[in-house]
């Protein structure tokens, strides 16, 4: 599959057989993620893998929003990773803090090789931060990013809804949606 192909049929997946990941997909997935590009090369990430069934139960407990409901796939999930960004060791990028941007594009380099091995993938950004680290012990000085779920699919994924080209590019200025 072309990169372009992989990045048209990947698709959130929140229903996941009741199998484990296997430990060279699970390799190969953190291994794009190690790989992944970052501001001034300061790679400002660590991850943890959950695969214990009770820890993953305990992390969908504390993964949703102020009164909505616990996330049932972040349960249901092969892996759960949680993804750490570092403050203090990122560069800035523009105005914000670079571990903000530097942690999603590994978190994206994941989900595209996770995709391609046949394994899939929904990144979670609703949950409760303090909560999270407490339960895996994540030091002081490192933020929750996103937790990010691994697993092999049981249901498909969901039609792509996206806006069109003209509605988000522009061409030499903003607002000038034709390249003529
Ligand atoms: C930063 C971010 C946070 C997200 N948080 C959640 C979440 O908490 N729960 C969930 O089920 N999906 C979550 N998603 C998945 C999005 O809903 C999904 O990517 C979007 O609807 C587009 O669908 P697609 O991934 O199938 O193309 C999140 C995605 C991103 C990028």
């Amino acid at each position: 599959m072309s990169v372009l192909d992989i990045i048209k049929t990947r698709g959130s997946i929140r229903k996941y057989k009741d199998k484990p990941i296997l430990k060279n997909d699970l390799l190969k997935i953190l291994e794009a993620a190690r790989l992944a590009q970052s501001a001034a090369n300061r790679q400002p990430w660590q991850f943890i893998v959950v695969l214990d069934r009770k820890t993953k139960e305990k992390l969908m407990d504390v993964a949703h929003w102020p009164n909505s409901p616990p996330q049932s796939h972040v349960g249901q999930a092969a892996a759960v990773i949680i993804c750490l960004g570092d403050p203090k060791a990122c560069r800035p990028v523009g105005p914000f803090e670079g571990y903000l941007i530097d942690l999603p594009i590994a978190i994206e380099n994941m989900a595209l090789t996770a995709w391609e091995l046949g394994v899939s993938s929904c990144w979670i950004g609703a949950y409760q931060e303090d909560k999270v680290k407490n339960l895996l012990g994540v030091p002081e000085n490192l933020r929750v990013v996103s937790l990010f779920l691994l697993g092999y699919q049981d249901e498909n994924p969901r039609p792509k809804v996206r806006k069109a080209l003209e509605e988000i590019i522009h061409y030499e200025k903003y607002g000038q949606n034709n390249p003529e």
